[in-house]
């Protein structure tokens, strides 16, 4: 989005679909067909979908929602989520509020470096045929270098070559050569599998071993981003809790997803809450980004919290997230699915590591509403404002009924289709006498 334009959206949520669009069309410079496609009534058709899959009988849609309020790194984000579960982008928005009242988020990346593995077995002497790889490490990466001559142009291309030895494993003792390769805008599952298929035939007449599997890691621990926050203590304060309550709340729920693998599977859960949205929405492999996030949440041989949390010299709560972002805003589906296309223009991202920063404070983002309400209220009360919501619009609701027939129901703690319909009668009647 433009410079000049914040991405507070004040009221946003209280908006009409047609007004939201509208309101999206003034702070973006959108164009009308980017509108048709984010509203649903363009987008992926049939015909598209049948050249992505196989066997394609249609599409699968799926609520696309803007998260408002991200400063990262200084500049305004509007972020588009695809999901289906409620609470999540207004989670993700009203948390981001809260961080830009101690400055936004400040994020960064490292390069785009992914790992391809080359697996050789059949080996005489796994020391000696290390050494001839290393050896050879210059003409293999020229090699491999050799695969895609336009991430090369581009600054990429591989990076260095690692030899590992496992001696010990049910198959016997092996070599696995990592690959290591700058895969600059894209995602680069194509690229570094083709280059691990390239170097193969090479490594097998270097070692004189058979040469297995050929395949990237999703741990892309050498593709990490990071994301960090502080928000001031006075501004967590809501409602009968104060700000060192919601504060001393999150860094005590945190603790436990630090020690307990049991917790922080949810824990982490919530923070791909955030990022597999983003994801989604833009046409990334949220398949790939989630082995990466949980592999690397288990690094240290206990699986432990992807996020930390504390309380700097001011009292301040601040938080961090890092994990490994295998993203990208060129070619796969970014390229060709006209929703997850549109998404990346409404980001307005100028490279692969940009948006992986971005991805990453939605994340931490996410993180922070989830354990704010557990540590307060409780997950349920928000879950079920927005459920009543959808009660109420069931219960035939429309307009500004909806929100009066949902808070009653709330109130009153049944949130029924059959009470909703007698709500909808007398609330309804109230307002036209009136
Ligand atoms: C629900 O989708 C996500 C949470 O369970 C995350 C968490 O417990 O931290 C609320």
């Amino acid at each position: 989005m433009p410079n000049n334009r914040s991405s507070r959206l004040p009221g946003f949520y209280a908006l009409t679909l047609k007004e939201r669009l509208d309101a999206l069309a003034q702070v973006c410079e959108l164009d009308s067909e980017s509108l048709t496609t984010l509203s649903g009534e363009g987008g992926l058709t049939s015909e598209e979908a049948d050249h992505m899959i196989e066997n394609v009988i249609g599409t699968y849609g799926l609520p696309l929602g803007i998260a408002v309020n991200f400063l990262v790194n200084g500049r305004e984000v509007l972020v588009p989520m695809a999901i289906e579960e409620t609470s999540v982008v207004a989670g993700a928005s009203y948390m981001a509020k809260l961080v830009r009242s101690g400055g936004g988020f400040t994020a960064k990346s490292t390069e785009s470096k992914m790992i391809a593995q080359i697996q050789i077995l059949e080996l005489k002497d796994l020391e000696t045929a290390k050494l001839q790889l290393l050896e050879h490490k210059e003409q293999l990466l020229d090699a491999a270098d050799e695969v895609n001559q336009v991430i090369t142009q581009m600054g990429g291309g591989a990076r260095d070559l690692e030899v590992r030895m496992l001696p010990d494993t049910p198959a016997g003792p092996m070599l696995v050569v990592h690959l290591i390769y700058d895969t600059r805008d894209a995602m680069g599952a194509n690229t570094i599998n083709t280059a691990a298929e390239a170097l193969a035939p090479r490594i097998e007449i270097l070692t004189g071993g058979r040469a297995h599997l050929r395949i990237l890691s999703n741990l892309a621990d050498q593709r990490l981003a990071n994301a960090r926050c502080r928000i001031p203590c006075g501004e967590l304060a809501f409602g009968e809790f104060s700000g060192e309550r919601v504060r001393d709340g999150i860094i005590e729920a945190w603790a436990l997803a630090v020690v307990d693998p049991y917790r922080a599977a949810t824990h982490n859960k919530g923070i791909m809450n955030g990022i597999d949205a983003v994801l989604v929405a833009t046409g990334n492999d949220w398949r790939a980004v989630e082995a990466g996030a949980h592999a690397y949440a288990a690094r240290s041989g206990q699986y432990t919290s992807l996020s930390n949390w504390w309380v700097n010299q001011e009292g301040d709560l601040e938080g961090e997230l890092e994990m490994p972002l295998a993203v990208g805003i060129i070619g796969g589906a970014t390229r060709v699915h006209p929703t997850a296309k549109t998404s990346l223009k409404l980001l307005g991202v100028g490279s692969a590591r940009e948006f992986a920063e971005i991805v990453v404070s939605v994340g931490l983002a996410q993180n922070l509403a989830a354990l704010r309400a557990l540590a307060t209220e409780g997950i349920q009360r928000g879950h079920m404002a927005l459920h009543a919501r959808q009660i109420a619009i069931a219960a035939g609701a429309e307009g500004s009924l909806v929100e009066k027939v949902a808070k009653q129901l709330v109130d009153e703690g049944t949130v029924s289709l059959d009470r909703a319909q007698e709500l909808v009668q007398t609330v309804g009647k109230e307002g036209r006498s009136r």
